[in-house]
């Protein structure tokens, strides 16, 4: 294998990483059962073997095991993680010019199943009531029937649950909602693959809800290889035959026997999914009290946050002005976290997580806050507040203007400009955080005066959609 390959590139930053503890995706934390060699599983359609966009045999077993699990009338693999699974939900229930209310903080596989389905988004914008007051936190159920009221031809609604941060917003009523008014329900939970197993505590994953159709990526919190996912069929009101057909024309026609059987691993050991959730619970609870007296704090313990119902798997941590904490974890500690912003980080859990990782963690926020106390953290902070103060307007989900269809306008010639010079253009590109990975410009929305602002001061190594000079692709008039 030659010297700059991405082989050993990978592996020199894996031996370098040996004793990390990864509060990151993928959920098996390199504690997986096929951590070993993959190449021994990786097989195609041989005698023997099954057939990925036909199953008859023992991928078909896997699925109907999995379904009987769950509890869903058909559950199918995907290969290609839940952006693929999601595209083919919707692919394989809408019908062109179909209006569909979009939650706005849809991940970008929804919005890429709108450009090539050419669906109608309607936007159901989130509250905005966490302690920062920008987090997507849940939707106003009124906001949803006043939609319904003025587009009274919508035919569904899609919505993530829980999200990225961990907050589970209550859907009981909008379940209830589409089901009265024939819209058809479309539930994105890649994120909590693990909620079927919470019992009695929750928080209650809505396949109990029965939600029409429903996305899980069992890569994130259970024990599947990177790509891992299912779709899960949970009404009659949906046509799995078109689903399916649409999930084999968005994925690879090529089985994964890897990631098939990881995902199969991940729904075969239930209890050890529940007691990590109970793991999870109390590891949070150990983080919670030995970091009661720091500068951090769990975003689920402010006020505002106290009617909400936050996923286990999470700990939403205020970085308490610390900039680039995660990078400080990293090197000095050896924990690796999924996800830094301005205010927050985003520890994860998975079934590969140990109770000594969560004391390794509060331990080492512990010892920073020791550290930092040294340092004039006000200063600091209020040098920070500047730049802060414009990141906020990135996530609040600008009501961008829509010039042009996503369909059209993501099949335009584009150049890039700077941001001034992008101001009243037509995006040709989606600009978003990854991770998440929700975008706050959609191609065909026009560029405002205010995002063309935010733009320039974006950090352009977190920020996908921007290139390496900070510039944007427009399309070209
Ligand atoms: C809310 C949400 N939905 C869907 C996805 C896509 O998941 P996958 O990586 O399995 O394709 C992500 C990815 O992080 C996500 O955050």
């Amino acid at each position: 294998m030659c010297k700059n390959s991405i082989d050993s590139r990978l592996k020199s930053n894996i031996m370098q990483k040996e004793n990390h503890i990864s509060f990151h995706m993928p959920g098996h934390k390199g504690r997986s059962p096929f951590a070993g060699d993959l190449a021994d599983f990786d097989t195609t359609e041989l005698d023997g073997t099954d057939n990925l966009a036909d199953p008859k045999k023992e991928i078909q077993s896997i699925e109907r095991e999995i379904s009987k699990t769950i509890g869903s009338q058909q559950t199918m693999i995907s290969v290609n993680g839940a952006s693929a699974a999601l595209m083919a939900c919707l692919l394989g229930t809408f019908q062109p010019n179909d209006k569909i209310v979009l939650s706005r903080d849809v991940h970008k596989s929804v919005y890429s199943a709108l450009a090539y389905g050419r669906f109608q988004p309607v936007y159901l914008y989130p509250k905005k009531e966490t302690h920062y007051g920008i987090y997507p936190s849940g939707w106003e159920m009124k906001e949803l029937e006043s939609l319904r009221k003025k587009h009274p031809d919508i035919k569904g609604l899609v919505l993530t649950h829980p999200n990225y941060y961990g907050i589970c917003p209550d859907i009981d009523e909008m379940v209830r909602f589409c089901q009265r008014n024939d819209i058809l329900l479309i539930i994105d939970e890649a994120h909590g693959s693990h909620l079927p197993f919470t019992g009695e505590e929750g928080p209650k994953s809505a396949v109990s809800m029965k939600a029409d159709a429903l996305v899980h990526s069992t890569h994130k919190t259970l024990s599947a290889l990177n790509q891992g996912a299912v779709i899960h069929i949970l009404s009659n009101r949906v046509d799995s035959k078109r689903i399916k057909r649409h999930l084999n024309m968005v994925q690879t026609t090529s089985p994964s026997y890897p990631i098939l059987l990881s995902v199969e691993e991940s729904y075969r050991k239930v209890d050890a999914v529940r007691k990590a959730v109970q793991l999870w619970r109390d590891g949070k609870e150990k983080v919670r009290e030995t970091i009661k007296k720091t500068r951090f704090k769990l975003v689920e313990d402010f006020p505002e946050c106290r009617n909400m119902v936050f996923d286990p798997a999470k700990l939403w941590i205020d970085k308490g002005g610390i900039d680039n904490i995660t990078g400080l974890l990293a090197n000095q500690y050896g924990i690796d976290i999924e996800m830094e912003d301005e205010y927050t980080m985003v520890a994860m859990a998975g079934v590969g997580t140990l109770a000594t990782d969560y004391h390794h963690l509060a331990d080492a926020l512990v010892q920073i806050d020791r550290e930092y106390r040294t340092y004039d953290g006000e200063r600091r902070d209020n040098e920070c507040m500047a730049q802060r103060k414009i990141e906020e307007k990135t996530r609040t989900f600008p009501k961008n203007k829509i010039r042009m269809p996503i369909w059209e306008a993501v099949f335009q010639p584009t150049e890039v400009l700077p941001p001034d010079q992008a101001i009243g253009k037509i995006a040709g590109e989606f600009v978003m955080a990854y991770p998440p990975g929700l975008p706050i410009i959609v191609p065909g929305e026009e560029i405002s005066q205010e995002l063309g602002r935010c733009l320039k001061h974006m950090d352009q190594s977190r920020w996908i959609g921007l290139d390496q000079g900070g510039r944007i692709s427009v399309i070209k008039e």
